[in-house]
Parts: C-alpha cells; structure tokens; sequence
C-alpha cells in the first residue's frame, strides 16, 4: 500500500507535496520519489527510505522549482525496496510521470507487450507499464490517452499524472484503491487520504471508482470511464490537521493511547441522549435478520472477536467472526437473512472490501463500522456507524480499535432493546456502563507510569503468552498482536484452558505469561494461572482491584477499573497497549513505523 499526492497551483510544488508525503508515511516508507512540471520538461527525484532523505535531496524543494507535482512513499509489492523501484516512473520518451497505489493485476502481459513494442523498462514495478503505456497512446489529448490506457488496466489503482506537454495540469484516475481531490482557492490537489492536505485545505472530492479528474490551478473537472462530466459534492473534512500532530508525545501511538477516552466520548456521547441510544438514524430492520457474521483483518477482527460477545448476550442473534482474508475465498452460507458487520479503521483494506463484496453478492445486508469518512467501505455498506476516533496516525492501532469495541457495544445493546431481549432494569446498567467506559479508560491510563517500570522485567523475553476465556481470550488476542507489532517480540494468545491440551509443553522457567483473568471465568483462569506457576512461569495478571484471589497468584498485577464483563476487553485494552509501547521503546523500535506494517494494507 502506498500513498500519493499531487499539487497544481500558485506555490513552487515540491514543499508541499513533501508535507504531503510526511502525512502519508504511515501508508508505507521503504522509498519516496516526486516529479514537478517545469520549463525544460518534467524533473524526478527519488530516494530509497524516508521522506526526510527527499526533502534533503531536494533542499526543500529549493532544488526542484515548479508549480505542478506528483508525490509518492511507497510500501513495496512489486520488486524489492530498490531506487529503481521507487515511484513516480516515467514513459520511454520522458513526457510522462506516473505515481500510483494499488495493484495492476494484467501488468506481466502488457510488459510483454511493450517490451516487443520497443520500450526499455528501468523497474520491476507494475507501475511503470503505466507510464510506457500513456507514451505510446499520447497524441495530444490528455484526457483521451488516460482512458484509453486505463481501460486496459485490471486490479487497483489511484493514479496520479503529469504531462510534459501540459504543465499546469493535473490527471488523477480511482479504480479501487482510494484518491481524494482537495480543492483550494487558486491551487488544487490529489492524495490517497485527506489528512495529508489538510494543511491546506480540508474542502475535499472522494472520487469513485472508474472516475478520472482533470485539476489545473482554477479548476477541477471530473469525469466518468466513458469521458462524460460528473458533478460531484465537496465534503468539508472536520479534522483539525493539529489533532494529526504528536501533540507532545514522544510518539503518534501513545498520543492516540492517551486519546481514548475523548475518541470514545465522540463514539458514544452523540448516540445517547437521556437514556435512549440514536445510531444516527440507522434504518436497519433486524426483525429480518436470523444470524449475524463479523469480518475484518488484524485488530479490527480482534475487536469482532471481542464484540461478538455483546452481540449474542444482549441482541440473542448467532454470531460469528470471520477473517474477511478467509471469508473473500470460501463459500459462506449466506442470504438476505445475514447481517454482515465489518469492522475497518481505514476503510481500505483490501481483503475486508473483496470479502464484502463476495457477501454483499449473496444478498446480505451490511453494516460497516469504520473511522475514515467517506472511505471505500463505508461507501460501500447499506448502513454505516463511525467510530469518529479522529485521524489515526501510528500504524498500531489503539483508539481506532476501542472506538469499534464501543460502537459494536452500542450496537448491541440498540439492537437487544429493539428486540426485546434485554430487560428495562439490564438495559439500565449496560446503558450505564457503556456511559461510564470513556472515564474508566481515563482511569486505566493512570496506569501508564507503573507499566513503564514493570516493562523493563519483560522487554528482554523471547516470547510471552496472554492467556484468558471468554471475552478474556479475545482481548488477548489484541494484547499480543500489540506487542508483536509494535516491539517484535513474539507474542501468543491462547485460550486458558486449551494449554493442557499441548501448549503448555513450551512453560518453562522464568516464561512471561498474561493472565487476563475476571468475570464469570475468573476461577478457571485462576487454575490456569497455578498450573503454569508450577512450570515456572512469570504471571503478570491483569485483573481488577476486587478480585484479591487472582492478585496473590500473580507475581505482577495491573488492576483495571471494574466493568461488566462484556465490556472488559474496551477497559483491558488501556493496559495491554502500553505495556507494548513501553516493551518497543525498551527496546528502541521504530514504534509509529514498524518494520514490514502499513497503516491500511490496500493490497492482498
Ligand atoms: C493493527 O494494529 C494493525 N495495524 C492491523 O492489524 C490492522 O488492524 C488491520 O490491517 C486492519 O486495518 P483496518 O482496521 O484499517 O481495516
């Protein structure tokens, strides 16, 4: 997954598209390339690693004067994170620049192709057929030439382009993979996210798929695949470009650890309203609706894990989760009768659109919970619940996995009420409770200081387990990928009481385990914790203050803040994410980037 930026306008482009490709880091980093229009042709710059190594190569942007620009940072797919392979990639007669993210699924045939035709490739990239491509088609028509071209494109791909022979213009096509227009006064952009120019202008256009745009400094024409106009609406994007800075933290993901209880207030406090739930107008009939699936990838599956407990124990719908990797290729038993929740921070990951599709085709309804407004997920659902967590940054997520937890609560408990599930008295105390989470999640934060001491014992483990039941279970999962992700520690989640069963072979002395440990299990977690004491393992339980059973097992102990159980894993996730910041910065990662990660993975 990658991220593009282009600017057409009245300032000297390069500073700006590198502000822009600063904010679109967190979409990959192993290279970074711009090209700017100027009077002898169009000018390229790319470097291998960071946008930092581009702005000092170009000084700038004081190296590279122009007023049109295209920008990319990469997340490599095709051909290793070389020079060579960096984008934007140029046509054979150098006319053409091309960045682009996605992937060109028919690129091998077409390579073929223009390599018979004569073209000399510099890359391993599919890009760069692109690029031969629009050379070959050119012949004065800019508009006709990119149609022409992506019509012979299969797979995904935002696409930004400049044109030598048209300085002040601007090309930007969608197919699949996410690209937005930011419209200013005297100047306009493309990027694949509107966080990186909010800086200059939060007025933005989400193009759909197949439409191309046509931007110079004073206007912005859009148009469909086959080269009519399209009126589009300019949405006015609420994010505040401060609210995308670190904000005083030494790292976007502890400033997004802190923020959860304000992103879980702007989740939940504009959807209750004495004692009443309003899902913005949801208008969705679950009278019809005889089971429930839950997709998502990574975290966000992790949430559905978490969530589908609330979902059967308030709504008494069947639910189960599945990974939408594996959902996009299997042949799920669905129909109109099936509820499809999706769960996406981005709204763009490629495995959760492609199995929302396979669903979607089968007749289910879909209800997308998801951060990004306007993103390719949420235009794709029937129904659609923000999370409204604001711009998340570090490619861990944090407040982007406990604001889906709290809306799937929500949800819930909205959809139990509408069925008559849950008594008036239980309605009263989850209500409760869901109202109370954002201020336990400001209690668990206090925690912060004591999990950077208890940390440095654990930073050195080759591996630690989380074990837990129930909700416990599922909030391990998140708990370990955390570590995992962010400190390259190895980390497991394992049902508590499947280690007999074969697992436990690996306790041995001094191994570090998690023990989430409350609720109605709390005692057969208890047992577990005992059996792998008596192999010699480390415990650190996290548990809540009252359950003083667990707290003299343990050799370390995080005390939450008591909840229902259903809604624990929204309250355990506090400690478990700082216990994995700590472990990385213990251990000098690179927290907000990890290694081999992008923020939304757009490609299979
Ligand atoms: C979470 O920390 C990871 N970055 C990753 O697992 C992520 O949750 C997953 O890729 C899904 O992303 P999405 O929520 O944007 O769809």
């Amino acid at each position: 997954m990658c991220g593009i930026i282009g600017y057409v306008g009245g300032r000297n482009a390069v500073p700006v598209l590198l502000d822009g490709l600063q904010r679109l880091e967190y979409r990959g980093y192993d290279s970074a390339g711009l090209a700017v229009a100027g009077k002898e042709g169009i000018g390229v710059c790319r470097v291998t690693g960071r946008v930092a190594a581009l702005r000092e190569k170009t000084r700038d942007g004081t190296a590279m004067p122009g007023r049109t620009g295209i920008g990319h940072t990469r997340w490599a797919t095709h051909g290793p994170p070389m020079l060579a392979n960096a984008h934007p990639h140029r046509s054979g007669d150098g006319r053409f620049a091309v960045v682009h993210n996605g992937i060109i699924e028919n690129y091998q045939e077409l390579r073929q192709e223009l390599t018979a035709a004569g073209c000399r490739f510099e890359s391993e990239t599919d890009t760069e057929v692109v690029a031969h491509l629009l050379g070959l088609a050119y012949r004065g028509d800019l508009p006709r030439a990119v149609r022409e071209v992506t019509a012979r494109l299969r797979g995904s791909y935002a696409l930004g382009i400049l044109c030598a022979d048209e300085p002040g213009k601007l090309l930007a096509v969608r197919q699949a993979s996410p690209l937005i227009l930011g419209i200013g006064a005297g100047e306009n952009f493309l990027a694949s996210d509107p966080a990186a120019v909010a800086a200059f202008t939060r007025e933005v256009i989400f193009l759909e798929d197949g439409e191309m745009a046509e931007l110079t400094a004073d206007s912005v024409r859009v148009f469909n695949r086959a080269g009519q106009p399209v009126a589009k609406k300019t949405d006015t994007v609420s994010w505040d470009i401060r609210a995308a800075e670190k904000g005083g933290c030494a790292h976007f993901m502890l400033k997004e650890i802190l923020e959860q209880p304000l992103a879980l207030k702007a989740a939940l406090s504009p959807r209750l309203r004495d004692g009443e739930i309003m899902l913005d107008g949801l208008d969705l009939e679950l009278s019809g609706i005889d089971r429930i699936l839950i997709t998502a990838c990574g975290s966000a599956y992790y949430a559905g894990c978490a969530g589908r407990y609330a979902i059967e124990g308030l709504c008494r719908i069947p639910a189960r989760v599945e990974l939408a990797s594996e959902l996009r290729y299997g042949d799920p038993l669905i129909d109109g009768r099936t509820l499809l929740i999706v769960l996406s921070q981005s709204g763009e990951t490629a495995d959760t659109i492609a199995a929302v599709e396979v669903c979607h085709r089968r007749g289910a309804k879909v209800l997308a919970i998801v951060n990004v407004v306007g993103s390719t997920i949420a235009r794709m659902a029937d129904h659609v619940l923000y999370t409204w967590a604001g711009p998340e940054v570090a490619v861990a997520t944090t407040k982007g996995y406990t604001t889906q937890l709290a809306v799937l609560y929500l949800f819930a408990l909205y959809a139990g009420r509408s069925r008559g599930t849950i008594g008036e008295g239980a309605y009263r105390d989850y209500l409760a409770a869901l109202e109370a989470l954002p201020g336990q999640l400001e209690q668990a934060l206090g925690m912060n200081p004591g999990i950077g001491r208890i940390v440095k014992e654990y930073a050195r483990a080759e591996s630690v387990f989380y074990i837990g039941r129930n909700t416990d279970y599922a909030a391990a999962l998140e708990g370990a990928l955390k570590l995992k992700e962010v400190s390259y520690i190895h980390a497991e989640a394992y049902a508590a009481g499947e280690l007999k069963h074969g697992t436990i072979a690996l306790i041995r002395e001094g191994q570090p385990v998690v023990a989430l440990c409350g609720g109605p299990a709390a005692e057969k977690t208890r047992g577990n914790i005992l059996e792998v004491k008596a192999r010699g393992a480390r415990v650190l339980a996290v548990t809540e203050a009252e359950d003083e059973k667990t707290i003299q097992l343990a050799d370390e102990v995080l005390l939450l803040p008591e909840t229902l159980p259903l809604f624990r894993p929204a309250v355990q996730a506090v400690p478990l994410q700082l216990f994995a910041y700590h472990a990385a910065r213990e251990r000098g990662c690179d927290i907000d980037k990890p290694r081999n990660l992008a923020k939304s993975v757009t490609v299979e």
